[in-house]
């Protein structure tokens, strides 16, 4: 039986997560990047497949949105999705099945699995005590759901509370994202810039382009951050909190998993 994962991801943290169920569930299991897959869609061959992104402004990235949009299955593909979020996921399950149920699809598993936070703009990288008890967690969560995942069984959807739902990925949401692709005029580099090209090459979107050696956004952001976590001279910096702030990765990922 195959199982197709299909994965965003921009400091690793789903990325792990895709390939811990990967491993978890055995069987054959293919790893597909969201990002490559609307460049290029991909067939979907398999009995059961995974969605697995992380959580922003308490909803789905507008990317995994518009990956969930173009999906083509049969209703009776088995669906699982895990969101990892840095500490509250609100409806973000919630929208995925609405959005999944309007095209016949049943969303049969949901988790939400807390990971370290990667959103600079508001706060550092937490500490490494910190981020391995978080990582332990995940492997026991994967450890829970994985038995489910390989029978195709039907488990929680966790869908958050109603006020969260309504206020946090509804109103809140609604609102903010449709800020987030011109969000990007404040990011800018810095002296350390050395032009090494890098940036673009993790954008997720082909947002960046280099002129004169230097980095300009191009006002069609996802505000993944992958351009100011990944940096090798940390010289991008977004408004005015970010400087000084310690940049975050999963200890397990490298920028090489990040070229689209
Ligand atoms: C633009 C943006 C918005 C985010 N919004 C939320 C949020 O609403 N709630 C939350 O708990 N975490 C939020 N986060 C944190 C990420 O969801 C979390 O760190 C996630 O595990 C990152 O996954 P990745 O490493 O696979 O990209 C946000 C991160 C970004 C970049
Ligand atoms: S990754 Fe950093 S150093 Fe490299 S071009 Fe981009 S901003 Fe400059
Ligand atoms: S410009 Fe930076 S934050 Fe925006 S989508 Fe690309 S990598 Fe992500």
């Amino acid at each position: 039986m195959k199982t197709q994962i299909f994965y965003f991801s921009s400091t690793g943290n789903s990325l792990c997560v895709a390939r811990d169920i990967g491993n978890a569930i055995g069987g054959e299991v293919e790893l597909i990047a969201i990002p490559g897959a609307l460049k290029a869609p991909r067939p979907v061959t398999a009995s059961a497949i995974g969605i697995v992104f992380p959580v922003y402004m308490w909803g789905l990235p507008a990317l995994v949105r518009r990956f969930v949009e173009q999906l083509q299955i049969p209703a009776s593909t088995y669906v699982f999705a895990v969101a990892t979020c840095g500490g509250n996921a609100a409806g973000t399950l919630a929208q995925l099945r609405t959005l999944l149920e309007k095209k016949g699809i049943l969303l049969a598993l949901g988790e939400v699995i807390r990971m370290p936070g990667n959103y600079t703009p508001m706060y550092g990288a937490e500490s490494e005590r910190s981020q391995k008890k978080r990582f332990a967690k995940e492997k026991i969560a994967i450890r829970r759901i994985a038995p489910l995942i390989a029978d195709r069984k039907a488990g929680k959807v966790d869908c958050g509370t109603w006020l969260g739902r309504r206020l946090l990925s509804g109103f809140v949401y609604n609102g903010g994202m449709k800020q987030v692709p011109a969000s990007d005029v404040k990011f800018r580099s810095t002296e350390p810039c050395n032009g090494c090209g890098l940036c673009v090459k993790v954008c997720p979107v082909g947002n960046i382009v280099l002129v004169e050696g230097h980095p300009r956004w191009q006002h069609h952001c996802e505000q993944c951050m992958a351009c100011l976590q990944w940096c090798p001279q940390v010289a991008i910096e977004f408004g005015g909190r970010t400087q000084g702030r310690r940049r975050y990765h999963h200890p397990e990922c490298s920028a090489s998993d990040f070229v689209w």
